[in-house]
């Protein structure tokens, strides 16, 4: 990142969040519940599926993490008494990860049991390293009691390889991603050749050892490596799938749809959507730096 993009990265919290909204609600469905059936619904009428996110992190009151186990259960029965086809993506510091393993532990099987009961699966988003060792931990456990659970890896972390090596007793069902939590350079590849790959061989470690996997990039070039990995797999690659965010990447849709490969959208909503859509923006800083010439021209910016 050049020292532009670097000063606009830091500088974007600190922009009012109409401008922030502005510019980054492409990447959420809306507010609403209705509002994010309704872009599953039109998204599943062009062939893909979806996995719906609550948006909200860092939760550091133990009634704040129950409120989002219980929105996540009332979500399930919802997306299953309409049929739509989409499953959750959680994340562990909405569920008290910041200030207690214990609360992440059983919110967090609480919410994949309620999936289970209504036929729906449960990735687990992977946030930034410090919580990679619970992450996992929490996934093993699970991983070990429901089959409707997964996890997300990030290819930038140099101990992802190792983790993956761990898991892979489980035939685990790993979203692959490249990563996008700023860590230091002991913990995390910073060159994008080689993030892309230990991506792939992660990915070629998850598609060897009978797991499943979620490819989870907006990158034509992991795209077309991985298209060729799962063509050599014939029909065995009906098991795996690949997976975009909402408002990102979308001329690649067709490439992926017309190999036959299944894509689903992650489709993130709510009131929560700053520290998400500040996310998305840093890593588009084209728009970031629309948001910032906005700012200039905003009454009193
Ligand atoms: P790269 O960053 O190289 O982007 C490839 C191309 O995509 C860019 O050239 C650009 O055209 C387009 N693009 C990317 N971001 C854009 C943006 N914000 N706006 C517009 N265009 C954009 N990370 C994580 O740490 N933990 C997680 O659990 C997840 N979960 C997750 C789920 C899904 C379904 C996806 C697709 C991604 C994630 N990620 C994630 C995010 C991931 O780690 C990564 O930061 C982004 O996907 C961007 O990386 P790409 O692989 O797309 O490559």
């Amino acid at each position: 990142m050049n020292w532009f993009n670097l000063l606009l990265a830091r500088s974007l919290p600190l922009l009012p969040r109409g401008l922030i909204w502005r510019a980054a609600h492409r990447y959420i469905a809306g507010l609403s519940v209705e509002e994010a059936f309704e872009t599953v619904r039109s998204l599943s009428r062009q062939g893909m599926k979806a996995t719906l996110d609550i948006l909200g992190e860092d939760v550091f009151e133990a009634p704040d993490a129950r409120a989002a186990c219980d929105a996540y259960c009332r979500l399930l029965a919802r997306i299953a008494g309409e049929n739509l086809p989409s499953g959750i993506s959680i994340k562990l510091s909405q569920l008290g990860a910041r200030f207690s393993e214990e609360s992440a532990f059983q919110l967090a099987e609480e919410t994949v049991r309620c999936a289970q009961i209504h036929g729906r699966f449960v990735r687990i988003d992977m946030e930034d390293s410090s919580l990679t060792a619970l992450t996992l931990g929490i996934y093993r456990h699970l991983a070990g009691k429901y089959p409707n659970a997964g996890v997300a890896l990030q290819a930038y972390l140099r101990r992802s390889a190792g983790d993956l090596d761990e898991l892979l007793p489980l035939r685990p069902d790993i979203r692959l991603c490249k990563g996008i939590y700023v860590e230091p350079e002991s913990k995390a590849f910073k060159d994008s050749e080689e993030i892309r790959r230990n991506f792939l061989l992660l990915l070629d470690k998850v598609l060897s050892h009978g797991g499943r996997a979620a490819v989870a990039t907006h990158d034509p070039i992991l795209v077309e490596q991985a298209l060729e990995r799962l063509r050599r797999l014939g029909p065995e690659r009906e098991r795996h799938e690949f997976q975009m965010l909402l408002g990102v990447g979308e001329a690649l849709r067709p490439r992926i749809l017309s190999a036959g490969c299944r894509l689903r959208i992650y489709i993130p909503f709510g009131p929560k959507w700053h520290a998400y859509s500040l996310r998305r923006l840093r890593e588009n800083p084209r728009l970031a730096q629309y948001v910032l010439k906005d700012f200039l021209r905003w009454p009193g910016g």
